[in-house]
């Protein structure tokens, strides 16, 4: 591991908003956040919005500085990208904006029952082999865990490149009557762009300057108890 990374990970322990957790922390009981972000952690009843797969945390930084009434957690397993989202944070003190550093897999041990407004997942990994289907951030294992600690009504946003995953997640939208409430295939030329606060994340720009279409869908999870995988889903 080079020199800087070895800084990153080091100073990361160190940032008061940054929680780091693995496996071991969580395996036998519930992480002591769970249920207490807002009292114990953001000091305020405010709204709470998650980032999926924050990376560098754009979403998480651009969205806590226009919404400062609303608390924002980017969530990564990748401690290297997630020091530049958190020492940002720090540095321009934004006290609305802090960082989960953990496998999603584990994420309902971190949230309780409604704990949650709002989702926003941006450019996951596609996954595309089929034998990592659950692997992907918006596949049924996931979706259940999130509803979990979503409030009734409260928004998951997805943000991706990949025509794959946009489809294959609209089947599992319709496969479980969840409620759409956007679907463009085309963000920038689309009437929704402004939805997206013009941020931009690290994975977007690239996608961008490779002439890719940004495909962007808004639902709810209300509808159904549990949800299933799309039946001729690859
Ligand atoms: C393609 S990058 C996108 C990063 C950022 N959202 C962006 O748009 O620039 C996907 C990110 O998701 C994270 N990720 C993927 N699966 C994860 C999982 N199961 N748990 C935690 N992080 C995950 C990776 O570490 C990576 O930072």
């Amino acid at each position: 591991m080079g020199k800087d990374k070895l800084r990153r990970f080091s100073e990361l322990h160190t940032f008061p908003n940054v929680i780091e957790a693995d496996y071991e922390d969580v395996r036998e009981l519930d992480h002591a956040v769970k249920g207490n972000w807002n009292t114990n952690r953001f000091l305020n009843n405010h709204p709470v919005v998650l980032e999926l797969g924050c990376g560098k945390g754009e979403y998480t930084i651009k969205l806590a500085e226009v919404y400062p009434e609303k608390n924002f957690i980017g969530i990564d397993i990748k401690g290297n990208r997630m020091w530049v989202g958190a020492k940002k944070a720090i540095e321009d003190k934004l006290n609305n904006a802090h960082f989960l550093r953990t496998r999603i897999e584990f994420i309902d041990s971190f949230f309780a029952k409604d704990e949650v407004d709002e989702i926003w997942i941006t450019f996951p990994d596609p996954q595309m082999q089929s034998n990592r289907k659950r692997k992907r951030l918006t596949a049924p294992i996931f979706l259940n865990r999130y509803k979990e600690f979503l409030k009734p009504g409260g928004i998951v946003q997805l943000k991706t490149d990949s025509e794959f995953l946009y489809h294959y997640t609209n089947y599992i939208i319709s496969e479980n009557k969840l409620t759409k409430l956007i679907d463009t295939a085309d963000l920038y030329n689309s009437q929704y762009q402004d939805l997206t606060h013009g941020v931009k994340t690290h994975y977007e720009q690239l996608f961008l300057a490779k002439g890719q279409a940004i495909h962007y869908l808004q639902f709810t999870l209300d509808n159904c108890e549990n949800i299933v995988e799309y039946i001729d889903g690859k």
